[in-house]
């Protein structure tokens, strides 16, 4: 994307409607001061542009998006689309959505319409149209924002418009009633579909659903949004053909499938709210930005962050002196060319009053505000990172069809342990209320993470033979064709890992029988028998087959054992306890030039340390051992690599640098040998020669 000169982008969303004209002129001083380049403009205004269903008026709209012209501060518009104003509601009775109770959400919020409400769909494009149509060559328009976090509160709908629009998606999957009828199995519990009209949207029943049914609810759904949104790009593609086109993701990605959205994004943009109470919100983050930053394989945007304190976890801390400052670098660590908040002024009104603010309530004289226009004034003077990549060897896939079927409610923070909330999250019982798909695949992000190894995070549908350690944890689902992109990764040369509970169902939901791993048998040269979940703090141990280098003798697991089967693969480690006692636990198979390993179970963090240290060595990937909270990103422009230095600690600490001279692009100051870092201290360097250059 190309938003005007090459700059870190600094801004905010901006609310002036809130506040009265006379403010504005401040909020320009202010942003002047504190380097603001960008402000997102117009996201929640639908009601005030369009006061009822003939009527647009843009006059505040315009004097606000001239102000900023000259000022030479950019626009990042809103199509104003994420809350529908009253009259639109009141008018047609299919825009609320409706909840899996059957009950009709309440206006009164943002986020309340049905995706499928064809009212709704109709009036949002329209006016995407006319804002496009009114503001095509205003000088300070760069970059569209459409809509405002998809799915956020309306992810799943139930309504009429939504089951007719599900038997259509059905007609069109399977033209054939027998054909649904064999892929949902719908033989089990004389679930039988004689006509189209009897199938419903999968509320929840008297007990299991059919799961085959739920995980094609949330395929449709997901593709829902993606043509809500292709409706708006559409119209403002047309009209505004060269400005670039983004829409904010939120870090949770299960509520629809990101990937459907990749050809036709400009640029990733997300909301990165890390909980500050969180001892692991920087490894939290790091994930999230991996993603985003994968997505696409280009920087992407910060587009929301907290300027201190959200208002929306239970209890909301500060983000204290210097934090705010190491997250943004953070974000540019891993591949953002912006920081950005939200917002520009605490708003004195409304639900989200005590949200922190660039400018608190307390005004400029604040410690939030001082805080962040140095930041700004720093980040303006940053010339050589825009536009630089970060070159990941190690690649995690990610699913969001098999994160739909184990979708585990309590990472989301529900920690009882209550059957009824896991059953209905994937509409079926499970072995188990352990199983994690995001947990598992973030678990697997924090090993190679914690030795300083950049990760890219893709859709397991993407080409990942650029890669030389692809992971796949908790890969549920096997779809067509992953076995031969495996067999072929592996054969070339590349490192594979899975895990327990990967390869039981196949696309339509259907279990593989012969052996649990189902097509990845071959490549992992070992087949899963049958499967024993552990009690809640229930362990087993992994003992170590041989005494490689490296590794202890012996570690803890939990969570769950695989009574396994090696094929061709080697035996690692094997379980320490229990009737499968000397089975397998971790196997290690030689397939063509390449290796791919098999976890049965949830080992401890200290053996993943081990195994995922040896894993990169053998694939010659730098990883840097460095002290407890500090972490190293690299980016690269033209040949230059840019290394960041963060310290998440709370004390000072030295690092020792890798041989060579550098200089600090934030002082500007040339060092070597050893950094020093202070507490949240960030030190951005590139090599030089002896003579400075
Ligand atoms: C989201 C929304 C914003 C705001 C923030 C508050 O990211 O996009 O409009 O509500 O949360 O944290
Ligand atoms: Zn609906």
């Amino acid at each position: 994307m190309q938003t005007g000169d090459p700059k870190i982008i600094f801004g905010a969303d901006y609310f002036p409607e809130q506040w009265p004209e006379e403010v504005w002129h401040d909020d320009i001083r202010l942003m002047k001061q504190a380097n603001v380049n960008m402000v997102n403009l117009a996201i929640f205004a639908w009601a005030l542009i369009q006061p009822d269903e003939d009527t647009f008026t843009f006059g505040w709209l315009d004097k606000i998006m001239d102000l900023l012209a000259e000022n030479d501060i950019d626009v990042c518009l809103g199509t104003a689309t994420a809350a529908q104003p009253n009259w639109l509601t009141e008018k047609y009775d299919d825009i609320l959505f409706v909840r899996e109770s059957g009950e009709q959400v309440a206006p009164g919020s943002r986020q309340t319409y049905c995706v499928n409400s064809p009212n709704y769909r109709r009036a949002a494009q329209r006016l995407a149209k006319e804002m496009a149509t009114h503001y095509k060559g205003h000088p300070a328009l760069k970059l569209w924002h459409v809509n405002n976090e998809y799915a956020n509160k309306n992810s799943m709908c139930f309504c009429s418009n939504c089951e007719t629009g599900f038997r259509e998606w059905l007609k069109n999957k399977y033209v054939a009633l027998d054909k649904l009828n064999a892929y949902w199995s719908t033989v089990f519990w004389s679930e039988t579909y004689s006509t189209w009209e009897q199938i419903h949207t999968p509320r929840a029943s008297a007990g299991g659903r059919n799961a085959t049914k739920l995980l094609d609810y949330k395929r449709f759904l997901s593709e829902s949004f993606y043509m809500l949104y292709m409706e708006e790009v559409n119209v403002l593609k047309k009209t505004t053909p060269d400005i670039p086109i983004t829409t904010n993701f939120e870090g949770d990605w299960s509520k629809f499938d990101h990937s459907l959205f990749k050809d036709d994004l400009d640029v990733v943009s997300w909301n990165c709210y890390p909980n500050p109470l969180d001892p692991n919100a920087r490894k939290w983050v790091a994930l999230r930005h991996s993603m985003m930053r994968s997505l696409l394989g280009k920087p992407f945007m910060l587009m929301e962050q907290a300027p201190s304190q959200v208002d929306w976890y239970p209890i909301n801390i500060n983000k204290s002196p210097g934090l705010m400052r190491l997250w943004s670098y953070q974000a540019i660590a891993h591949g953002s060319d912006s920081v950005m908040y939200f917002q520009w002024r605490a708003s004195q009104k409304g639900a989200e009053k005590y949200h922190s603010g660039i400018v608190p309530h307390f005004g400029e004289d604040s410690r939030v505000y001082k805080e962040i226009s140095n930041l700004g004034n720093e980040l303006s003077k940053l010339q050589d990172i825009h536009g630089s990549t970060i070159d990941a060897q190690v690649a995690i896939l990610m699913d969001n069809d098999s994160w739909w079927s184990v979708d585990n409610p309590y990472g989301k923070g529900n920690k009882s342990l209550d059957n009824e909330t896991f059953w209905a999250a994937n509409g079926q019982p499970f072995p188990t209320v352990l199983l994690n798909y995001f947990g598992e695949l973030e678990y697997y992000f924090n090993a190679f993470y914690n030795l300083n190894v950049p990760v890219d995070v893709i859709p397991v549908h993407y080409d990942f033979s650029k890669y030389k350690v692809v992971a796949a944890p908790l890969l549920h689902m096997i779809k067509p064709g992953f076995k031969e992109a495996v067999e072929t990764f592996v054969q070339n040369g590349g490192t594979f890992l899975t895990t327990y509970f990967t390869g039981l169902i196949d696309e339509h939901v259907g279990v593989f029988l012969n052996g649990y791993l189902g097509p990845l048998k071959e490549v992992l040269g070992v087949t899963v028998e049958e499967f024993d979940p552990l009690p809640l703090d229930g362990t087993n141990r992994m003992i170590m087959a041989a005494n490689p280098d490296g590794f202890k003798k012996e570690y803890g697991c939990s969570v769950w054992c695989d009574v396994s089967h090696v094929t061709s693969a080697k035996t690692l480690a094997t379980f320490g306890e229990d009737y499968y006692k000397d089975y397998p636990c971790v196997t290690e198979s030689q397939f063509g030039s390449g290796r791919a390993y098999y976890i049965a179970t949830r080992p401890d963090a200290d053996f993943m340390h081990d195994l995922i240290t040896k894993i990169l060595k053998d694939q010659k990937i730098q990883l840097h051992d460095l002290p407890e909270g500090v972490e190293i990103m690299k980016r690269k422009k033209a040949g230059q690599e840019i290394d960041f230095y963060l310290n998440h600690g709370k004390d000072a600490i030295k690092v020792e640098l890798p041989k060579g001279n550098y200089e600090n692009i934030l002082t500007q100051t040339p060092c070597k040998h050893v950094l020093q870092l202070e507490k949240y201290g960030v030190a951005i360097l590139r090599r030089i020669d002896e003579n400075g250059k």
